[in-house]
């Protein structure tokens, strides 16, 4: 299978938001904040690609002081093929360009062995959030 990867740009958007979606890791008054997330964090975020169909994708934007994951997901179908620690490998080479000593993701309990194996340490801090929009909620990572 001849998957590629590429960084998602604002053309991308209406394909990859459809994505996301799918996955139910996007509310649909979303569209306007992905796109301001995209133009802030140019070459960050990434996709996983199969001819013209998408079969992964991450988010990250970086602030300056850390770079931050979210939204990772990979198709079912093609999941355990290495698309996952691809993704994030791209990622992290596009942090690594721009100085970034340190990426960060919150992530789903089930996930923890996934983000363990590939080299992110689980710290005791305790994650706090406060929903400014309460439709947001169980959509924040
Ligand atoms: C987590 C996820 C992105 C991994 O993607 P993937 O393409 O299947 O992962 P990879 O094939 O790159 O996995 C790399 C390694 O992890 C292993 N692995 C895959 N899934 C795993 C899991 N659930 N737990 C532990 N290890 C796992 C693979 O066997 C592989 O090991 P290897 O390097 O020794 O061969 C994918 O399972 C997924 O999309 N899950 C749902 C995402 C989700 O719900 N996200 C919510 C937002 S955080």
């Amino acid at each position: 299978m001849n998957i590629k990867f590429r960084s998602v740009t604002e053309d991308d958007l209406p394909q990859f938001k459809a994505f996301l979606d799918e996955h139910n890791m996007l509310s649909d008054s979303d569209y306007e904040r992905l796109r301001i997330f995209l133009h802030k964090n140019p070459l960050l975020s990434k996709m996983a690609y199969l001819d013209d169909k998408i079969v992964g994708g991450v988010l990250c934007s970086y602030d300056g002081l850390r770079g931050h994951l979210l939204k990772l997901v990979v198709e079912e179908e093609y999941r355990k093929q290495g698309i996952g620690k691809k993704l994030i490998a791209e990622v992290i080479m596009e942090l690594e360009k721009l100085g970034c000593p340190e990426v960060t993701i919150n992530c789903r309990p089930f996930l923890q062995n996934w983000y363990a194996s590939q080299g992110f340490e689980k710290l005791d801090y305790m994650f706090y959030i406060k929903y400014l929009n309460s439709d947001h909620k169980d959509q924040s990572c």
